[in-house]
Parts: structure tokens; C-alpha cells; sequence
């Protein structure tokens, strides 16, 4: 094949960091993420588990490096009332989940148990906190509870209930899809309770404020951020949020099967996916006006692919396949944040087990690793390295009514001098060979690691936990400062140089 695609990645200057915090996962109360995911109950004596929570998915967790996990929504964060899930389990009141599935919620899985949780997993809380059904004092009180170190009516709370110590927690959403499930409020209304909320929100972690997210845009409301910029000064926001879905359409099984698409279908879901660059563009762009400085985050807290739910599953439990199609989708994605490292400093894929486009399923002892979590693992060398800049001209990838970039590709250096380079071929039907110039980038050597397999349907299953799974990659070859790279038709591939 004769090389069409072109890229120039150019190391001359680069100085924007890629925040770890883009490799957030998500966990909300919803369908089996918390219950059978994470935690299957202090007294579970089959499956191996601290306090709960499964050993086989921290290990997992653990290995991806993930550096941030929000909780407990979603749209459950606003009908949550923290102090449900806090003192002995026995005592806790049983509650509805009214969003997802109309199931028993009788919080065994509550503060304590999800901070002790991240302190296992090595990782970051990002709590959502509850404002369309909650109150000024209820949030306020919540920050307290965890953050202040004594003499407070909440740190004695939170020592009577045996935690001495703050977790100190930094991230804290104010509120969830403030627009929807959150209270169905508008742009402005909304701007007026954040100043309200955040307000009381106060306390620092050690030297640092805490980090405060509004409640951001759906994909393309553009309006709801450019209310929310001009309404909330600076020095109250530390982040504004934002949600893009790749889905078919909301109706109820109107999003396709998971596992059962065609080549146009596969496509579908990729142009929906690839809008983000222009999404997270355009937010920006609007946030440039109001903070030229870029001190406030885009946090895109919600992101993935959503299909049909399995069949004879439970509608409102969001069950999901994760193929290929997944893993192109994740690595096409995080290319495009990797390209906006400046203004998007965190992000959240939902969910993290069992709930849409997950990177672990379970089915009660088995745990498997879909090709979304291969991905955020071979992926994650770019977690606080160096973005180095990328000019990327694609061949075109056609498709009955789509044309996308056959191609994605992003790069960075991290702290050891190493160079990664990572590269997508979103084209289902051919390989494709792109030549990378590599400016400012003295390479030696190459080596990577390969994402495929034969069919963009394929995935993993209890019975077959590794048809896909990473490989040594051989097909990069470097001369001088051009770097020739093959990619196999769906494909992820992560280079070290
Ligand atoms: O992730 C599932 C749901 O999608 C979340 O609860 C909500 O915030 C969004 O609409």
C-alpha cells in the first residue's frame, strides 16, 4: 500500500501537559456498576474482596492507572442524600432508584465505603454532589464531613462512624445534568444556584481549594456554556463540564445492539464519536472569551459509546457489549483530548463496570477486561506527559452516507524522555500505512503494542476472556527522522520511541 496519510508531529516548543485526570473513570448507583462491580457486600466469602469491593477489578484498575473516579452519579447524585449512607449498615434506610430500574437501594455502599475504596484503588474521588434535590447545607455539610480535619459537628461525625482523618477530597461537582435529570433548570436559573452552592462549598485540601465543577452542556449546547461563563466569576468555578454521548438516537431501542451492526452502523457511531473535537473546539472557543487564561477546566465528566442494553437485561440497567468498534471509539477519543490537553484537564467514560461502554464486566466470580479497558491501559503512558503537538492529513474512510479520517494520531513525551505515539486506523475495511515526521524527536529505536482482531464485532466473553487482547506490534519502521507505520483495519496501536 502506498503511504497517503501524512502527519507531522513536532516536539520543537511543546509545553502543555496531558493531565492524567482525562483518564477518569466513572461509577454510578446504576444497574450492577456499584452492586456486583465493584462491591458485592462485607460478608461475601466467595469472591475475594476487601470491606467488599472486588480485589479482582482494584488489581485491574490498579494496572490501567486509573487517576480519578466519580460518584455516586449521574443522575442518581440528585436524588442522593449522603447521610443515607453513612453509620451502621443495618441502620441505613432503604431507598428507591428512581432513575435506573426502580430497584432497592439500601446504601451498604455509602461514603466511607466509597473513599476507602479509592484509597485501594490508588485513585482520586470526584464527588457529585446533589443540588436538584438537595440543599445549600446538605452539600456544604458533605465537604465538611470529608474534608475538615476536627472540630467540626461533621469531622465528629465522620470520627464516631470510625474514619479519625479527612480524605481530603478535591474534585466536587455541583450538581449533574442540571438541564435533565438534575432539575430540568435553564441555563441561567442554574448559573444562579451554582453561585449559591459553591458558595458554601469551601475548604481547602492542604494548600489547595478545592476543584469545583458546574454542571455542563449536552454535545452541542453551546448556549448553556456560554451562560455558565458569563454568569459564574472565575474565582467561584475551577471546571465546567460537558457530555457527548456516540449514540444512534434516544428513543427506547432506538440505539442499536452492541455486538450486531453493520459497517455503516460501525460508522455511524464513529462520525457521532469524532464531533467531539469540534464539540470540545467550540466550548473552548466560548471559554477563551471569559478566561482567556484557560484557568477553568473543561471536564468532559461523561463520555462513550451507548447502545441497546443486552437482550434480557434489565432496561434501566444500561448492560452493554464493548467490541472493537469500542476500542476505536476510546482511542479516537482520547487522541482528540490528548489535542485539546490544554483546555480539557479531565474527563470521565461512563461508566467503569457492567454500565455502557465499560472497561470491566462481571458475572458473579468472573471479571473480564473488554477492548475499551486495553486501550485506557496501553494508553495510559500519556498520563502526564508532555503533548507533543500532531498535524494529521488523513486519507478519507467512506462508508454509505460517511467520510471520516481514516486515520487518528497523538503523541507525547514523558518525564523519562520517552516519546509515545498513538495511532488509530478507524477504517473497517483496510489496512492503512501513514508516514509520521518526526520534528525535534531524535528516535533510535521502536516498539509497540497492537489492539485488533479480525472483525470489528468482535469481544470478549466469560468463555472467551481473551479473544481480544494486546499484542507486540512489528509493523513501525524508522529512518532517520520518518517514521512508516502499517496499521491492520481497526486498529489501536501505541508506539515507544
Ligand atoms: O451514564 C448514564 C446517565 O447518562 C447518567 O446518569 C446521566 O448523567 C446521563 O444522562
Amino acid at each position: 500500500t502506498l503511504a497517503q496519510n501524512k502527519a507531522t508531529i513536532n516536539a520543537e516548543g511543546a509545553s502543555i501537559t496531558i493531565n492524567k485526570h482525562i483518564y477518569g473513570h466513572f461509577a454510578e448507583h446504576l444497574g450492577r456498576c456499584i452492586y456486583d462491580g465493584f462491591y458485592v457486600g462485607d460478608n461475601n466469602k466467595t469472591i475475594p474482596n476487601k470491606n467488599g469491593v472486588r480485589l479482582d477489578v482494584v488489581d485491574a484498575l490498579k494496572k490501567m492507572k486509573i487517576p480519578n473516579l466519580r460518584w455516586p452519579g449521574g443522575c442518581f447524585a440528585d436524588t442522593y442524600h449522603w447521610k443515607d449512607g453513612i453509620g451502621p449498615k443495618g441502620k441505613r434506610p432503604k431507598i428507591v432508584n428512581t432513575w435506573w430500574g426502580g430497584v432497592t437501594e439500601d446504601n451498604s455502599f455509602g461514603t466511607h465505603d466509597f473513599l476507602n475504596m479509592c484509597e485501594l484503588l490508588g485513585t482520586e474521588p470526584y464527588l457529585a454532589g446533589n443540588v436538584g434535590s438537595g440543599t445549600v447545607q446538605d452539600l456544604s455539610e458533605w465537604v465538611q464531613y470529608v474534608n475538615f480535619p476536627s472540630n467540626s459537628p461533621m469531622s465528629t461525625l465522620r470520627q464516631q462512624n470510625g474514619r479519625e482523618k479527612p480524605w481530603n477530597v478535591k474534585f466536587w461537582g455541583v450538581g449533574n445534568e442540571a438541564w435533565g435529570c438534575g432539575g430540568n433548570m435553564k441555563p441561567d436559573y442554574y448559573a444562579n444556584i451554582y453561585r449559591q452552592y459553591s458558595t458554601f462549598m469551601n475548604g481547602t485540601v492542604g494548600t489547595e481549594k478545592i476543584f469545583r465543577i458546574a454542571s455542563g452542556a449536552s454535545s452541542d449546547d453551546f448556549n448553556w456554556t456560554e451562560t455558565l461563563m458569563k454568569n459564574i466569576p472565575g474565582n467561584m468555578v475551577e471546571g465546567v463540564a460537558l457530555h457527548h454521548y456516540s449514540v444512534f438516537g434516544w428513543g427506547e431501542n432506538a440505539k442499536g445492539s452492541a455486538t450486531q451492526f453493520t459497517e455503516t452502523d460501525y460508522a455511524h457511531t464513529m462520525n457521532e464519536a469524532l464531533k467531539m473535537d469540534d464539540f470540545v473546539q467550540k466550548h473552548s472557543d466560548i471559554m477563551d472569551k471569559y478566561d482567556p487564561k484557560k484557568k477553568v477546566a473543561l471536564v468532559v465528566d461523561e463520555w462513550g459509546a451507548w447502545y441497546n442494553v443486552e437482550p434480557n437485561t434489565n432496561p434501566g440497567f444500561l448492560f452493554q457489549q464493548n467490541t472493537m468498534r469500542d476500542a476505536v471509539l476510546a482511542g479516537a477519543t482520547l487522541n482528540i483530548f490528548h489535542k485539546h490537553a490544554e483546555r480539557v484537564r479531565m474527563a470521565n467514560l461512563a461508566q467503569a463496570i457492567n454500565v455502557l461502554q465499560a472497561v470491566i464486566l462481571t458475572d458473579g466470580p468472573k471479571m473480564l477486561l473488554t477492548p475499551t479497558y486495553h486501550v485506557l491501559e496501553m494508553y495510559n503512558v500519556h498520563q502526564d506527559a508532555t503533548m507533543l503537538p500532531v498535524d494529521v492529513k488523513a486519507d478519507d474512510y467512506k462508508v454509505g452516507e460517511y467520510k471520516l479520517p481514516a486515520v487518528s494520531v497523538s503523541a507525547s513525551r514523558d518525564k523519562a524522555g520517552k516519546t509515545h505515539v498513538s495511532l488509530v486506523n478507524i477504517d473497517a475495511g483496510k489496512p492503512q500505512t501513514i508516514t509520521v515526521n518526526l520534528k525535534g524527536i531524535s528516535a533510535k529505536s521502536v516498539m509497540g503494542r497492537i489492539l485488533t482482531s479480525a472483525k470489528v464485532q468482535d469481544y470478549n466473553t466469560f468463555a472467551q476472556p481473551n479473544k481480544v487482547k494486546p499484542a507486540p506490534f512489528s509493523g513501525a519502521k524508522l529512518s532517520g527522522d520518518e517514521l512508516t507505520v502499517t496499521l491492520p483495519p481497526v486498529s489501536v496501536v501505541v508506539l515507544e520511541m
